[in-house]
């Protein structure tokens, strides 16, 4: 059984950094813990918050409820003919399971290198990267209803995984807690370089064929590169999402804009390049107070210090308004706000 913290600090489990606390915090590392803890009395009486690796939430004010860290281990894997199914605790940190398939010579993830957060997390928001998402490579889920501790498998199909976005975000939103994820890999790479700056990359090593190794160790370059370290600089990853909008807005918008960094998106609409329409507004590398955009990527703001959440929050509705009040654009923030 888990015990539970009364008063933490939450400043450490959240990759912003932010300086709050939490009333209650438990911690699990087993599935039966989880299932102790989720009979209590507590759960029912207090509001929730499933914390994985924090590294997508900005919290503006204290938690007044329970906080659950899932902290489940462990990875096992059982290899068929050239399929590999990959099966990871919640807890297992994201990166360490990419780095265990890539060693492993299992092929799917090597694309998805260097993100941050944990397993458990990464169904929830189809965590995607470099021409690869989450779903490509996503077999099963186990995860325990909160309101009856019962645990429940959902498939492919029942996780209705969108861009950054599943089931888990909307109908069941704080309804489970994912528990352990199976990935269906492959002992055969089929490399995925259509992204355009592995390509580059590549081009530059002057690698020809590349291993998934050699993917996943320019992938972890491009990002170093790119996107600031959570572990020095406090942030949670690309704040918004990149707006998917439909031809029409399309159109009246590239009349004014034709540099307009763009791409096709399903159903005929065209995604932006959120990171260019706020570059274009003046944000890049902006510091305001203790916090700002990050200097090689405006979609990342970051803490410099000693930010609030509050003042993160607040810089983000400047950044919402002026693009909308420039292109007429509405920005939606990928990070979730407590
Ligand atoms: N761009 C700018 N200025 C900027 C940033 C970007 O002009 O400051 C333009 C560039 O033209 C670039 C284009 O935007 O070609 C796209 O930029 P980038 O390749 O950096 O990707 P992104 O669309 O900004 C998305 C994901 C990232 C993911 C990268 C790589 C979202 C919200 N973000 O960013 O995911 O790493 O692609 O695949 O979809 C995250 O979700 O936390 C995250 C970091």
């Amino acid at each position: 059984m888990s015990t539970i913290q009364e008063n933490i600090s939450l400043k450490s489990y959240n990759t912003f950094g932010v300086a709050v606390n939490t009333s209650f915090f438990a911690e699990v590392f087993h599935e039966s813990g989880l299932r102790d803890l989720l009979s209590l009395p507590i759960v029912k009486e207090q509001p929730l918050l499933v914390l994985g690796g924090g590294s997508n939430l900005l919290f503006t004010k204290d938690f007044n409820g329970l906080v659950i860290k899932v902290s489940i281990p462990g990875i096992t894997a059982v290899v068929e003919g050239n399929v590999a199914m990959v099966t990871a605790g919640a807890g297992v940190v994201w990166n360490e399971f990419v780095n265990y398939c890539v060693g492993s010579g299992f092929a799917g993830v090597e694309n998805l290198s260097l993100i941050p957060g944990t397993v458990g997390a990464s169904p929830i928001q189809n965590i995607g990267a470099y021409g690869v998402e989450l779903k490509d490579v996503f077999d099963s889920c186990t995860a325990y209803e909160i309101a009856t501790a019962e645990e429940r498998v959902f498939n492919f199909e029942e996780c209705r995984f969108g861009y950054r976005d599943s089931v888990f975000k909307n109908e069941l939103k704080g309804q489970y807690i994912i528990t352990t994820v199976t990935f269906k890999l492959s002992t055969e790479a089929h490399i995925n370089t259509k992204y355009g700056a592995i390509q580059a990359e590549l081009l530059n090593r002057n690698i020809e064929h590349p291993t998934i190794s050699d993917i996943s160790q320019v992938v972890a370059d491009i990002r170093v590169s790119k996107l600031p370290d959570p572990t020095t600089i406090g942030n949670a990853g690309s704040f918004f999402k990149n707006p998917v909008i439909d031809q029409l807005a399309f159109e009246q918008v590239l009349a004014k804009f034709p540099g307009i960094v763009h791409y096709p998106a399903p159903n005929e609409k065209v995604k932006l390049a959120a990171g260019w329409l706020i570059e274009q507004c003046g944000f890049k590398g902006k510091v305001v107070g203790h916090t700002g955009t990050w200097k090689n990527q405006a979609l990342v703001l970051v803490n410099h210090g000693d930010a609030t959440g509050a003042e993160v929050y607040s810089f983000s509705e400047e950044i919402i308004n002026t693009v909308y009040i420039k292109f007429g654009v509405m920005l939606e923030r990928e990070v979730n706000i407590l």
